[in-house]
């Protein structure tokens, strides 16, 4: 990394006002006369005596008299060095650093750059001006079927490449560019013949504009059905994809403390066309860290509005975590019937799309939402799994308030008190933290004391839940198919092409315990397991009915506590969620082949439960062996819950596969 040349210093100090750059940390008021105050974010104080200068664009503090430009004081409010100050604000502003190499080649460079932006800029004047030519007839046509009117086009500077192979670059010709900017600009490019072509033709073109105004990339919209939808400029001297939004100038101009971030250039316009301003696009890829805390310097809240698939809604939650890394919050708006914005607005109109903005939930919400959205397009899924996940998400909501909020929704919806629910939830969160103290060696170590021993077995006793749920899909299975009892689940050789095994692994895959028809040892030791026992025999001497079943779950000795009224609840729920199982199924009158699938699904992935739950046991056991000296038997056990883990893995990896 060279030297900043002065001309970069000096351009960055030009581009970041100071009274723009400090108001973001200190409320400045204006008392007397130009100059603004303000409490001083460097002491502590009560009354304001940190100022501002605008007209010298700098800062000073009668109390602690730290003072200097705008440099300065990012360097002592962020506490970073001098460079890190300069590149922070250069990054903020958009301005590209001219770094000193040692042979002086910077100034090669700058110069480059500076003929690369300014074959841009031209380049998007004749866009521009094709566009409103006649010749731009075919793509104002484009735009008006898209209800994109000219006072739209305009502001974000929309244009028009023509059809043709050389357009742009004979007009840049013209004009005196030399071709090494053309390229350098990311504008033209060789043909197979060798010859320079555009490198966009047929498009309808959106230019990516910084704070400056400067056009620094196109993505380019084809407007007739061949080739790609978007074809964007390659990276260059004067853009890198990933530190510049879509968008961004003209969303500063909303001057809204909220930013809302959607997927595409036609999403962006298409809120404009709602009048809504403060939008952004990230251009054809993920959101990065540096957008995410450009959003943050700005904005104080991002709404994040993706499309509707599942690409979309994977890409929000994505954005949603690079966003709380860089400390911004996020919310989100899930948008019913539509696959983007921009259809969403032609479908229901202006009001609605305003209207749904408001809506905005925040992550567990949002995943709730989609959840329930899946059910209801995919009715197969049943609805134990769908529970299941349910609760997973809501145990990973880090507030506790909001969690219990979200309990007593899903609570009115399942028919459950809120209670069981947020036990339920507590719980798994306690169950995960421990897990991820085994995981840790060193907490590990530290929670070997004979108490925290019998804590962890006392809470490996009752069944784990994602397992009961299976359990429970199973059972309610098998009431509605009696005959499913004889199904043998089948890990075949073929499925295990492609996974690089090793012989133990292998053959615990492939052993015939894996393939045994349901046994009791399936079911965590248990209030389930008393109830497999007795079913199964039933099933297979064919005197599993419905009535059966459930005087069978009433009698079920729940004994988890020594609390005798938490029994009886607990059969209640049991029952309940059977009941409700046992219906949905029925009601989806799924097919005897979906049946047996589902029904061997949750076998297999019983299987690799208990193998996870032997495995952590072993872990436990060679643990303790370990501390007593039985070097050997510890690892022994290690190795074989290292075997037992990885069948697991590749169980669920198979199982995932299948879907
Ligand atoms: P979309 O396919 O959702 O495009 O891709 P869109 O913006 O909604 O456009 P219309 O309404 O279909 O015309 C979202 C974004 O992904 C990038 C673009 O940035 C686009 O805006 N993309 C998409 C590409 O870079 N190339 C493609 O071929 C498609
Ligand atoms: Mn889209």
């Amino acid at each position: 990394m060279g030297l900043i040349s002065q001309h970069s210093i000096d351009d960055v100090i030009r581009a970041n006002d100071i009274v723009d750059v400090v108001s973001r940390y200190v409320r400045l008021e204006k008392k007397s006369g130009l100059n603004l105050f303000g409490l001083c974010p460097f002491h502590d104080e009560k009354t304001p005596s940190f100022s501002v200068v605008p007209s010298k664009q700098i800062f000073y503090c009668f109390g602690c008299h730290k003072g200097g430009n705008v440099i300065k004081f990012i360097q002592e409010i962020e506490h970073i060095s001098y460079p890190e100050a300069i590149r922070l604000l250069a990054d903020q502003a958009g301005v590209v650093l001219d770094e000193e190499e040692s042979d002086g080649q910077w100034k090669i460079k700058r110069e480059r750059r500076q003929q690369a932006m300014s074959a841009l800029l031209e380049a998007a004047r004749y866009f521009y001006s094709t566009l409103e030519s006649p010749e731009g007839q075919p793509a104002r046509e484009y735009l008006a079927r898209r209800g994109i009117d000219r006072g739209i086009y305009r502001s974000f500077g929309l244009g028009f490449a023509l059809d043709r192979w050389d357009g742009l670059f004979q007009h840049l010709k013209e004009k005196g560019f030399e071709e090494s900017a053309m390229t350098d600009a990311g504008l033209i490019r060789r043909s197979s013949q060798g010859n320079w072509i555009d490198f966009f033709r047929g498009r309808v073109m959106f230019p990516v504009i910084d704070l400056q105004g400067r056009i620094l990339a196109f993505g380019g919209r084809r407007i007739e059905d061949d080739g790609p939808k978007y074809i964007n400029s390659p990276e260059t001297l004067v853009y890198q994809k990933g530190k510049h939004l879509f968008g961004w100038p003209q969303a500063q101009r909303a001057r809204s403390e909220e930013m809302i971030v959607v997927e595409g250039y036609m999403d962006v316009i298409a809120l404009a066309r709602a009048g809504v301003r403060n939008v952004v696009a990230p251009l054809g890829t993920a959101l990065t860290p540096y957008q995410a805390q450009l959003l943050g310097r700005t904005a104080r809240n991002v709404l994040l509005l993706f499309d509707a698939d599942r690409a979309g809604t994977e890409a929000a939650l994505r954005a949603h975590e690079v966003l709380q890394q860089a400390n911004v919050s996020a919310r989100f708006v899930l948008l019913d019937g539509a696959k983007d914005p921009d259809d969403y607005l032609n479908r229901f109109g202006k009001g609605r799309l305003v209207a749904a903005l408001a809506e905005s939930l925040d992550v567990t919400g949002y995943q709730l939402a989609l959840l329930a959205q899946e059910q209801k397009e995919i009715p197969l899924l049943p609805e134990n799994e769908t529970r299941n996940r349910a609760l997973s998400i809501l145990s990973e909501e880090p507030d506790g308030v909001t969690r219990e909020l979200y309990a007593r929704r899903l609570g009115e919806r399942w028919r459950l008190s809120s209670k069981t629910i947020m036990e339920e939830v507590e719980r798994r969160r306690t169950q995960r933290r421990d897990d991820k103290m085994k995981v840790s060696n060193v907490d590990y170590r530290d929670s070997r004391s004979p108490k925290s021993m019998t804590h962890l077995q006392q809470r490996r006793a009752p069944a784990q839940t994602s397992e009961d749920n299976h359990a429970m899909n199973l059972m309610a299975l098998l009431v509605t198919e009696p005959s499913l009892i004889k199904e043998r689940p089948r890990i075949e050789e073929s499925m295990l092409e492609g996974f690089s095994l090793s012989t133990a692994v292998r053959e615990m895959l492939l052993s015939d315990d894996t393939r045994m028809p349901l046994q009791p040892a399936d079911f965590s030791p248990g209030a389930l397991r008393q109830l497999a026992l007795s079913m199964i025999d039933s099933a297979a001497d064919g005197t599993l009915t419905m009535a059966t079943f459930l005087a069978r779950v009433d009698q079920l000795d729940v004994q988890d506590d020594s609390n005798k009224k938490k029994t009886a609840e607990n059969v209640e729920a049991l029952r309940r969620a059977f009941l409700q199982t046992i219906k949905t199924f029925e009601k989806m009158r799924i097919k005897p082949d979906d049946k047996r699938r589902l029904y061997k699904r949750a076998l297999l992935t019983m299987r690799a439960e208990s193998w996870e739950n032997d495995a952590s046991m072993l872990n436990d056991k060679g643990s303790e062996m370990e501390i007593s000296g039985q070097k050997e038997n510890a690892d022994r056990a290690f190795s074989k819950a290292a075997e037992l883990m990885m069948s697991a893995q590749i169980m669920r990896t198979i199982l995932q596969g299948e879907q």
